[in-house]
């Protein structure tokens, strides 16, 4: 069996380096290892329209803003297949008839929509919840499915979704005696930290919403602003006072993307974090210190990705090019599989004869 990966974003603002640790940075080693035989991109922008119906505008204003953060990061458009999500016209009809295939408690069980639900402020009784927006789970699952993708590289946040994906297979594979849908596994990072990077305030989640983020296109300033305000150990006010690594953000981040090479270049005092970790936690080591090192090494990481966003910028013509490519192909693969989904269904009614002469028969 092919190795199909696939994955997306909604276009409703630039990626942040929590995009990048949880997903970005592995589909760009999936893209490059030959992992799989193929690796989808999706724009997902009708997903972004189910809670952003009255601004279309922001959707429309950060499709190339997305695109621009995914090659920058090193998404290559000649091995990767970029698409929009609303240029794929199967991925509705799918959506569709997987509809019947859920009931309405197990969609508001899933835990990300019921997050959001109340995150967003819709009434706590969901009576306030649009239905396309209730609904996403199932129309991800048409986006998974459609393209036959095994491979889901994703933060820990969409678990829920995959999950849903996988039942909806299983049932639909049962009720319709095929094995036309293929099952999908979520790769997540192996760095636990990756798969879910806190805000700088040490909340939960990083988010636009929040005003929490590094974005993968700030400025070297404004990066270095993020750090140094950032949240670490409220106890620690001396130098000499022991610091406490657990929930401290600096921490999390030098966790998710420091290596031993970085301490070579940066902090030679330090082989690695875990003695960087074990000074700070016995006093003596000042927060300015570790947020410079953290400052150095998010630097190394992000200087070339936004030299590679400058040069791109100027290059918008030839991306749309490649994207009115990677539609095609989409379409070409999702309506494959939506001409399955049919006939496992039996409503293929005209490209299969034997309906005509079945009702003819029938008749007679
Ligand atoms: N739900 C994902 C997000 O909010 C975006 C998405 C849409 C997606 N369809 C997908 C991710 C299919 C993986 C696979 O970021």
């Amino acid at each position: 069996m092919a190795n199909i990966a696939l994955t997306g974003d909604r276009p409703t603002g630039r990626l942040h380096i929590g995009h990048y640790a949880g997903s970005l940075k592995e589909r760009v080693a999936i893209q490059n290892s030959g992992a799989v035989d193929e690796l989808f991109i999706m724009i997902a922008d009708t997903q972004a329209l189910t809670d952003n119906a009255g601004n279309p505008q922001k959707v429309r204003d950060n499709i190339i803003e997305v695109i621009l953060d995914y090659i920058s990061a090193g998404i290559d458009l000649d091995k990767t297949t970029i698409f929009i999500q609303s240029e794929v016209r199967a991925l509705p009809e799918i959506t569709t008839y997987y509809m019947n295939l859920v009931t309405l408690p197990r969609l508001l069980r899933n835990p990300t929509v019921k997050a959001e639900i109340a995150y967003r402020g819709f009434d706590s009784d969901t009576k306030g919840v649009p239905v396309g927006f209730a609904n996403y789970p199932i129309s991800q699952a048409a986006d998974i499915t459609a393209f036959n993708a095994n491979r889901i590289p994703v933060g820990d946040d969409q678990l829920p979704m995959i999950e849903q994906t996988r039942e909806i297979v299983r049932a639909f594979n049962n009720q319709y005696n095929t094995d036309c849908l293929v099952m999908p596994d979520a790769v997540l990072p192996k760095n636990n930290v990756c798969k879910r990077l806190p805000g700088i305030d040490g909340s939960l989640k990083m988010s636009k919403s929040l005003g929490n983020a590094i974005y993968l296109a700030d400025t070297s300033e404004e990066v270095k602003k993020k750090i140094f305000s950032m949240y670490t150990d409220p106890n620690h006010i001396r130098v000499e006072d022991p610091g406490k690594v657990e929930g401290n953000v600096v921490f999390t981040y030098l966790d998710a993307f420091s290596t031993d090479e970085h301490f070579k270049r940066f902090y030679p005092e330090f082989n690695n974090l875990d003695e960087l970790k074990k000074a700070y936690e016995h006093g003596g080591i000042g927060d300015m210190k570790i947020k410079t090192f953290l400052y150095n090494v998010m630097e190394d990481i992000l200087t070339p990705i936004r030299e590679r966003r400058k040069e791109y910028e100027k290059k918008i013509e030839l991306i749309f090019d490649y994207i009115k490519k990677g539609n095609e192909k989409a379409n070409k693969v999702a309506d494959e599989t939506l001409g399955k989904i049919r006939k496992a269904m039996g409503i293929d009614y005209f490209t299969d004869d034997t309906f005509v002469k079945e009702q003819i028969e029938k008749y007679n």
